[in-house]
């Protein structure tokens, strides 16, 4: 069997397109576009690619986006006074703090600090817990933009046997919540694996859907996977690769090369889940923006 190449960038077009109306429609509306605020702290390669590629796609759609750069040497209380101002800041629907963040910043303090109604990142522990109730308001974008790329694959997660190998609070955790809850996109039997997890392969092996999220190259091989599975990879790691002018790839969990002989479906890196993180964003600015105007 060779599996069907999941497009990533194609649904995710698809998202921004419907976006952009809804932005559209707000900026008639109520005369101003909806507008989004990232801080960026310090100069790691990967959080200013990322940032950059929110920027793009923010200006695609009409979302107006800024960036606020700061030195790796703020301090802590720096980053809460610049949150507090935009928490108060009536103009700024979403507020974004890239992360990781500089060892000396507690990162669970500055998520806090964010208001929950402008948490577009749906980390604040007050969205965390929404989410598990299943009275979601922001979930994490890529959690949301996997559920929706499996949506439009049309791969039915009712009654299915998911596994999802990781269980951080950016995706293993918020997915897990999501793919729990009662409705379309959903209800499935999720199982959860981790450094812990005994034999990961038992689990895995048992998946309709495997979503590998562990951030560990080629933790998924084809000996994991059932046949006809549909395999997620969330996965990006920068591996060296002298053969590239940048000096290295991307690459995700999943041994794509052999996986692609086993699995049914199967997204890649890149231009699988990555491309969905990004559409899934814009989807919670625009969400944000529509509450602001509730209050
Ligand atoms: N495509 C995108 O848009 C996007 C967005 C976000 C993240 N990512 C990528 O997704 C990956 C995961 O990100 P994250 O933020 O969730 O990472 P993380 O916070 O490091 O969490 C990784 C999780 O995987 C588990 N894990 C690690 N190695 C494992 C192994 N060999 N077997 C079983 N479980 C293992 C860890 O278990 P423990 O809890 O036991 O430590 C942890 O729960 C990274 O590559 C990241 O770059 C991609």
């Amino acid at each position: 069997m060779t599996a069907r190449i999941i497009d990533g960038k194609a649904v995710a077009a698809r998202v921004h397109d419907e976006v952009a109306g809804g932005i559209d429609e707000f900026q008639k509306i109520n005369g101003y576009a909806p507008r989004l605020t990232v801080i960026l702290v310090g100069d790691d390669p990967a959080s200013h690619s990322y940032v950059k590629g929110k920027e793009r796609a923010c200006e695609k759609v009409g979302i107006s986006s800024e960036t606020i750069l700061k030195d790796a040497s703020i301090s802590q209380a720096e980053l809460l006074e610049i949150i507090e101002r935009l928490n108060n800041d009536p103009k700024v629907h979403g507020i974004l703090v890239q992360l990781p963040l500089p060892k000396h910043i507690d990162e669970d303090t500055i998520i806090l600090s964010i208001d929950p109604m402008k948490d577009v990142d749906g980390l604040h522990p007050e969205n965390a817990g929404l989410l598990v109730l299943g009275q979601t308001r922001f979930a994490p974008a890529t959690p949301l933009g996997v559920q929706r790329l499996l949506i439009e694959e049309g791969v039915d997660t009712n009654g299915a046997k998911v596994v999802i190998v990781g269980r951080s609070k950016l995706v293993g955790m918020p997915l897990t919540a999501l793919l729990l809850q009662k409705g379309i996109g959903a209800n499935a039997t999720v199982t959860v694996c981790h450094t812990g997890t005994k034999d990961i392969g038992i689990e895995t092996r048992q998946a309709d859907v495997l979503i590998a999220a562990a951030g560990y190259p080629g933790a998924i091989g084809a000996d994991m996977v059932k046949p006809g599975a549909v395999v997620v990879d969330v996965g990006v790691s920068r591996v060296e690769d002298s053969t590239r002018n940048r000096g290295y790839r991307l690459t995700g969990d999943v041994q794509f090369a052999e996986v692609v002989d086993v699995a049914s479906a199967i997204t890649p890196v890149p231009g699988g889940v990555g491309p969905m993180t990004i559409s899934m964003l814009l989807v919670n600015v625009l969400r944000a923006a529509k509450f602001s105007i509730q209050d």
